[in-house]
């Protein structure tokens, strides 16, 4: 699906590393602090505090935005399950709201039928890249007191008219996993805000509970972010806004070749919405789906299925009642993502778009 080893230079980051060894400071180095400072002024926020996941921006920034026990929280089905995880362990109730089938992203009209007076949060999903209506869910957040949570596991370096994912919501949560549009060598995420208070909380809350070392104030966690992870990052963010202008030529690309397939639906693109293209992703209609992830297969072309499931649908929620979502249980039937990474060269592209188009000629 990509290949991870293409996105550095390999002596700059020996450099880099080798910085850190000599050191010494392996928790909380000067790297740290200084990929903070450059995730912040990248996305234009104020704050940004490392961790060692994006779980645990989720956790964090839902607990430092005020999350408690009992509260509803509002988001996709259609996501990866950390982003509900993290509602869970806030003992809040994730509230699933069914999606649009173009972008993949929450319908915001029936974002607004699902709030109650116990709402406390929505959790928008950039899904694969690809930036939610940020001016309905701020419009919605505002009018009803609610806070605005980005899930931007899958867009950094995504935008929004101009203004960069992440910096929308009272806490944008980044993920730095190795296949994120900005990875690192391991686990790794960040939390960006505004605000001085979740600032500090997520502080706090990323130190076992405490500001200051041993006066430990609530219960929090073992989540910083490795130095060794921020070191690997400060060299790989150099080259962030090149591989957001490459993915989306391969997209570009993608599209151009597979335009006219009778069964496929390409990614539209939305007026205003600069998508990061995390994930190049299909639809196969007529149930075709599985026959064309075979097919890519057995020609030796990896493609992923995200995500087979729809979240309400999960074992864990066997016993409750959380659909139907009509549109994100067929979504889930229809998708099929392509590789996609910036060092991708257009024959390969070009190659994995034959393979599908031969795919649909034979069928
Ligand atoms: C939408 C979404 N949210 C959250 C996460 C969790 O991030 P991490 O793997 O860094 O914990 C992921 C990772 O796959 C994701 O795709």
């Amino acid at each position: 699906m990509m290949d991870l080893t293409a996105a550095f230079d390999t002596d700059a980051i020996l450099a880099r590393l080798k910085a850190v060894l000599e050191n010494g400071r392996y928790i909380n180095g000067p790297e740290v602090q200084e990929l903070e400072q450059k995730v912040s002024d990248y996305l234009g926020v104020e704050y940004a505090v490392g961790l060692n996941s994006g779980t645990d921006a989720l956790v964090i920034g839902l607990r430092a935005a005020g999350i408690e026990e009992g509260d509803e929280v509002i988001t996709t089905p259609f996501t990866f399950f950390a982003t509900a995880e993290a509602i869970h362990h806030c003992k809040a109730k994730p509230i699933y709201v069914d999606i649009d089938p173009n972008t993949f992203n929450l319908d915001m009209d029936l974002v607004e039928k699902a709030l109650t007076p116990r709402t406390k949060a929505i959790i928008c999903v950039h899904m694969f890249g690809n930036a939610c209506d940020m001016a309905h869910l701020e419009q919605i957040c505002q009018k009803h007191s609610i806070k605005l949570i980005e899930d931007c596991a899958q867009s950094f370096s995504g935008t929004y008219h101009g203004k960069k994912l992440g910096s929308f919501g009272d806490v944008g949560a980044l993920s730095f996993f190795p296949s994120k549009n900005l990875g690192s060598i391991g686990d790794a995420g960040m939390i960006v805000t505004n605000s001085h208070d979740i600032y500090t909380s997520a502080k706090m809350l990323r130190s076992h509970g405490s500001l200051k070392k041993y006066h430990n104030e609530t219960i929090g966690y073992n989540s910083r972010l490795d130095t060794i992870q921020a070191a690997f990052l400060l060299e790989k963010i150099i080259k962030i806004d090149e591989a957001f202008t490459r993915r989306n030529e391969i997209a570009a690309l993608y599209s151009e070749i597979l335009a006219g397939n009778k069964g496929i639906h390409t990614p539209k693109p939305v007026q205003g919405h600069g998508h990061s293209f995390h994930q190049y992703t299909l639809r196969v209609e007529g149930g075709r789906r599985d026959g064309l992830k075979e097919w890519l297969a057995t020609k030796l072309c990896d493609s992923m299925i995200y995500y087979p499931i729809p979240l309400h649908k999960l074992p864990i929620y066997q016993n409750s009642d959380m659909g139907p979502l009509p549109i994100s249980e067929r979504i889930c039937s229809e998708v099929l993502s392509l590789p996609i990474w910036p060092e991708m060269s257009n024959e390969t592209v070009e190659k994995v778009a034959e393979l599908v188009q031969d795919y649909f000629r034979r069928s």
